[in-house]
């Protein structure tokens, strides 16, 4: 087939707003209904993979609604889209149907700022999809999923994804945070004091929190959580895959945990990101090349998901 001819897998589509409701604190939940031609690009998303939103034109938050310097950090002129991935992405019941996606997001600057203004019916511009998303490679039938703070939408999506389509996958989540606070969505506490993240118990078959401070769930780090559990268990390393989304640093730990259990390992990187198709080079990631050499490949069109194996995480 020429090139010409190839079927373009990406595109620019209005998106309309349903609900765009508070999970907790700074934590909101947006979703979007695509337009015809967008649900027919969405249809097969791929957990892991974004869209770029264009939050420009939208309103400041009401006057009383939040505290001065946010107010003023939402002032700000507004120049590029942002990057989103999704936490759901489901049919409509509509006729041709059409596709929702859930945007999970934590009210940070002025485009998430806005972002808050947004009400039912409301119509906003989407690019995507976009990056890679996460694989599920032959023959693996154990998932061990490592959401850290903000890291879990895609993770969400990803978790309903293998119940979906894989649904003989064991499905182990591990969500972590600094504190209880930090969590992008409730944490149950069942009889006994056991804590279990509400998004992710009815997808996954364990559900495990750890916070820094032990305000919920285990206190240390959630590397250690999914460390001890895969000590616990006899897991064959051919049968089993970790995923991960969250801070560099809990990535790169994430990438030693699997590299000592000698599991496979994906990764959802993250870079500030301009244009989000591979033309401006803004989200560079240095990843191992051949002969012991490094090469910067792009977060936005290489990933953001990464063989963990290949990233030289920052320090
Ligand atoms: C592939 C990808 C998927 C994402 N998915 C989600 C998601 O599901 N939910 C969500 O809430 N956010 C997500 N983000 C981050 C989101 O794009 C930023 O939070 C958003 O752009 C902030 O915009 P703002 O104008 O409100 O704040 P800005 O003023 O742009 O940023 C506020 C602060 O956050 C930092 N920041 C912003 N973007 C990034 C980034 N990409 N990497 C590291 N630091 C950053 C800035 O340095 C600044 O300190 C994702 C980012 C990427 C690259
Ligand atoms: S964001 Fe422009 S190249 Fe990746």
């Amino acid at each position: 087939m020429k090139n010409s001819d190839a079927r373009p897998n990406r595109g620019c589509f209005e998106a309309t707003v349903l609900t765009n409701t508070i999970v907790r604190r700074c934590y909101r939940r947006l979703n979007l209904r695509l337009d015809a031609r967008g649900s027919a690009f969405f249809r097969d998303v791929k957990p892991g993979q974004f869209a770029e939103l264009d939050l420009s034109s939208l309103g400041l938050p009401p006057t009383g609604a939040i505290d001065k310097p946010l107010r003023d950090a939402a002032a700000k002129k507004i120049l590029l889209r942002r990057p989103f991935s999704f936490s759901d992405v489901h049919l409509a019941g509509d006729s041709p149907p059409a596709v929702c996606v859930e945007i999970l997001y934590c009210v940070l600057g002025p485009s998430t700022l806005r972002m808050t203004t947004l009400k039912p019916d409301d119509v906003v511009s989407v690019i995507g999809p976009l990056g890679n998303g996460f694989s599920v490679p032959r023959g693996k039938r154990l998932a061990v999923l490592i959401a850290g703070g903000m890291g879990s939408p895609p993770l969400q999506h990803l978790a309903e994804y293998l119940r979906s389509n894989y649904p003989d996958m064991r499905v182990i989540v591990f969500a972590g945070a600094k504190t209880l606070d930090d969590f992008p969505f409730i944490v149950n506490v069942l009889d006994g004091g056991r804590c279990v993240p509400d998004e992710f118990a009815r997808l996954g078959d364990e559900a495990y929190v750890a916070t820094d401070d032990g305000s919920a769930g285990a206190k240390g780090l959630v590397t250690d959580c999914a460390d001890a559990w895969l000590a616990q268990h006899a897991v064959q390393a051919e049968d089993a895959i970790v995923y991960a989304c969250g801070p560099e640093p809990m990535l790169a730990a994430v990438a030693s945990l699997a590299e000592k259990h000698g599991l496979d390992c994906q990764v959802s990187m993250e870079r500030m990101m301009a244009c989000g198709i591979g033309v401006c080079q803004s989200c560079a990631v240095e990843t191992r090349a051949a002969a012991g050499e490094t090469e910067y490949r792009l977060c936005c069109k290489d990933g953001p998901v990464f063989n963990a194996k290949d990233v030289c995480f920052r320090k």
